[in-house]
């Protein structure tokens, strides 16, 4: 049981096919509270059945959580606010958070993606993927939409400190979740202000691909609230594109 001070035990590999896929392994013979962290994934995965470049100076680390132990909604919300409180000393440029959990940095007047959140959940077991592009080459098949942290601030930077504060970050989080000392909606408000979404014209790429297209009028732990033409329509996930 984790309690005060709580540190997640960290498996470390240089290579692996995908953290995700080798934390749900542990995680299915009843492992808990553990960190899976890669230098290199030979077969990440992004949302949707994307592929996630994974080459060496990125940072792709998978946390699993009891699922009973914290209300997956919550911790949904609360990992993008750490990524972000966390990589906000490390730059001066905008940070910012595009629905659902896309991590995002302002250049040049508009937002690049420096990383993203596969979260994968079941009853028991919550296992949240992180990828972010730290000293990384960027590949130039998505250089128009990802950029990495060095390429931001000029510098190579010290990836496994960037990894341990956010480790740290979201550890003190859930015990100050768990004490009362911070409760859902502060976190949700905490995101909102990150939030780059809120108030935009979207198009949402649902699962079946249906598009739905509106104003984001709201985001709290059930996902999106929109003004369609059809009216307000409310959507847990899907793929965002921000129109205007
Ligand atoms: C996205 O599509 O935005 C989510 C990307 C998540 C990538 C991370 S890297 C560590 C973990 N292992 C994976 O295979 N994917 C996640």
């Amino acid at each position: 049981r984790l309690g005060k001070g709580m540190l997640m035990e960290v498996i470390h590999l240089s290579e692996i096919s995908s953290t995700n896929d080798y934390a749900k392994e542990l995680a299915k013979e009843g492992k808990r509270n553990f960190v899976v962290l890669a230098d290199r994934q030979n077969n990440g995965k992004g949302r949707w059945g994307r592929v996630w470049y994974s080459d060496e100076g990125g940072l792709y680390f998978s946390i699993v959580l009891d699922a009973k132990a914290y209300d997956p909604k919550v911790v949904n919300i609360l990992t993008p606010v750490c990524i972000v409180e966390v990589l906000k000393n490390y730059t001066d440029k905008e940070l910012g958070l595009k629905f659902p959990n896309d991590i995002m940095v302002k250049v040049n007047d508009s937002y690049k993606k420096l990383g993203g959140i596969l979260t994968e959940l079941t009853d028991d077991y919550m296992i949240i993927g992180i990828g972010i592009d730290v000293n990384n080459q960027i590949r130039n098949e998505i250089r128009e939409i990802a950029i990495s942290l060095k390429e931001i601030v000029g510098k190579e930077l010290d990836r496994m400190e960037i990894f341990s504060n956010i480790l740290k970050t979201f550890e003190s989080y859930l015990e100050k979740l768990k004490n009362k000392e911070i409760d859902d909606y502060e976190i949700l408000k905490r995101y909102k202000k990150y939030s780059i979404t809120i108030g935009k014209v979207v198009k949402i790429q649902l699962s079946n691909n249906e598009i739905i297209t509106g104003k984001v009028y709201d985001i709290d732990f059930d996902g999106i609230v929109l003004g369609t033409e059809k009216g307000i329509e409310r959507i847990a996930s899907g793929i965002c594109i921000h129109v205007r």
